[in-house]
């Protein structure tokens, strides 16, 4: 199989710790999707030039020609465009997703501009929290946030993994997880 017929997966890592919990899981993902012959790009968006929503509803407009916003989304849509799947990996801050996450998430209102519906891909998320409860954490908040996001777009969520982990590197103890994580990424590699 040569790379054009591969499937893409694009993985969005929303934690500012390169090595932390969130994005080892997102990594275990990226393994199985691997495993079954995907092609993974993995993009540190900490690390990117992302602004926030200004709300001016420009991409909204008929014939709209996207976001104004010149910064790094203007490469991350098309990047999100050419992916068959997203996996989007976040820790849960004050109860809900990071912040570099959201500012993504709000970002993505502009890909109405390519085709009928952008958002028909396979999309799988993967969350850490310090606290022991998903409820209590907020965990559940930020996956009722994507939910509804994605709803509202007409996407469809293939997976959720998340677990209880605090300093970097703890969730690497989570060994089911790690395999479901995987198994996740065997899903989104083969469509
Ligand atoms: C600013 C900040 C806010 C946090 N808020 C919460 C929270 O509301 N609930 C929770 O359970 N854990 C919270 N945590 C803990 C992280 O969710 C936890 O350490 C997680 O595993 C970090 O994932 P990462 O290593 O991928 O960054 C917070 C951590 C930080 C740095």
């Amino acid at each position: 199989m040569n790379n054009e017929t591969k499937k893409k997966v694009l993985v969005l890592l929303g934690s500012p710790r390169k090595k932390g919990n969130s994005t080892i899981l997102a990594q275990e993902i990226a393994k199985g999707a691997e495993s079954v012959g995907a092609v993974v790009e993995t993009l540190y968006i900490n690390g990117m030039d992302i602004k926030a929503c200004q709300g001016c509803w420009t991409c909204q407009e008929e014939g709209s020609k996207g976001c104004p916003i010149d910064d790094d989304m203007q490469t991350i849509y098309h990047k999100l465009i050419e992916a068959d799947s997203w996996v989007i990996a976040s820790p849960v801050h004050w109860f809900n997703m990071s912040t570099q996450t959201k500012l993504w998430l709000d970002r993505c209102f502009a890909l109405k501009q390519y085709g009928e519906n952008p958002f028909q891909k396979k999309i799988g998320i993967a969350m850490t929290f310090g606290d022991t409860d998903p409820f209590t954490s907020g965990c559940i908040n930020a996956i009722r946030s994507f939910q509804d996001s994605f709803r509202y777009v007409g996407a469809k969520i293939a997976g959720i993994v998340y677990g209880s982990a605090l300093n970097a590197g703890d969730i690497s103890r989570n060994t089911d997880l790690l395999k479901t994580a995987k198994e996740l990424g065997k899903k989104l590699g083969k469509y």
